[in-house]
């Protein structure tokens, strides 16, 4: 490939994906959304351009997408639990939530105040994880939204904080691997109690007398394929199945590089008390 089409391409995939981020439009949460448990601990607000969920003694909260989607982008702006927020977990993820199901997951485990979030991320394929990063973030994901998305195409899944890439999980079925590209999943979020585990191993409890604990999301369009194995996977017609969106470039390989290199403090790929033979997707870049 000559230098200028490489530099074309790259341009293109910049373009594409920027012209993505955040979406152009945006639609009230009970568009594409709907509260799936806990409806008097949630707050829709602002015409329903932003909402709440809440945790406290009684409860937590969540809710989900009215559609599942196979392959896209999928993308939401979130202000995390702000001050004193040990022992709170909160996930957005997408899940087929079938028996051997297929999950991609961001969890937000939540710290005491001025102590730093974790975000854990993992991937399932056929009921089979154990695949958890995580990583601290470069800012304090609870002052402002920040929009936490994920590309899924039949390739590979990127990560991503703001545009920041903050992981990818390659398609390695080559190697006999799993990927999940035939179950359609749903998105969904939840705020939870996680005191056994979440806040420095489960060392740190929630104290309720700082209750009600409240996670704020905005940013409800869904740019991804609506359906399942036979409407999503042409093999052109949606951007993220672009070429350009195939592979890891080198700009994106880079930022990979400076967040493994600054805030990454786990990476089950390096964990050999927990897998003494390297897990085979490991190093597959
Ligand atoms: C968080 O703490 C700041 C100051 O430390 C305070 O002004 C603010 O009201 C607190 N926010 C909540 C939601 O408790
Ligand atoms: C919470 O803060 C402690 C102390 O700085 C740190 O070790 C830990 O990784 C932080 N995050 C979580 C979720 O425990």
């Amino acid at each position: 490939m000559g230098a200028l089409k490489v530099i074309a391409l790259l341009l293109l995939a910049e373009l594409a994906f920027s012209a993505r981020l955040p979406p152009k439009s945006d639609v009230s949460f009970s568009e594409n959304y709907y509260v799936r448990w806990a409806n008097d601990h949630t707050r829709v607000i602002n015409g329903g351009s932003e909402m709440q969920l809440v945790l406290d003694k009684v409860s937590g909260a969540g809710f989900g997408s009215r559609s599942k989607y196979l392959f896209g982008h999928i993308s939401m702006k979130i202000k995390l639990v702000p001050n004193d927020s040990a022992g709170t977990v909160t996930a957005f993820y997408m899940s087929s939530e079938t028996d051997k199901h297929d999950e991609i997951d961001f969890e937000f485990l939540g710290n005491v105040s001025g102590q730093p979030y974790i975000v854990q991320t993992n991937v399932f394929a056929n009921g089979v994880g154990n695949r958890e990063q995580r990583h601290y973030l470069w800012f304090d994901p609870t002052q402002d939204f920040h929009t936490y998305s994920v590309l899924w195409n039949k390739q590979q899944i990127i990560f991503y904080v703001d545009d920041v890439p903050l992981r990818v999980h390659k398609n390695n079925e080559a190697i006999g691997i799993p990927f999940p590209k035939s179950q359609p999943m749903g998105i969904y979020s939840s705020l939870w109690n996680g005191d056994d585990w979440a806040t420095r191993g489960g060392l740190e409890k929630i104290n309720w007398d700082h209750a009600p604990f409240v996670a704020a999301y905005k940013g409800f369009s869904v740019d991804a394929c609506a359906g399942g194995v036979e409407s999503c996977s042409a093999p052109e017609g949606n951007w993220w199945e672009q070429e350009a969106f195939q592979s890891t470039d080198e700009e994106t390989k880079s930022k990979l590089k400076w967040v493994k290199d600054n805030y990454m403090i786990y990476d089950y790929c390096t964990d050999s008390k927990r897998f003494p033979t390297t897990p085979a997707d490991c190093g597959q870049f």
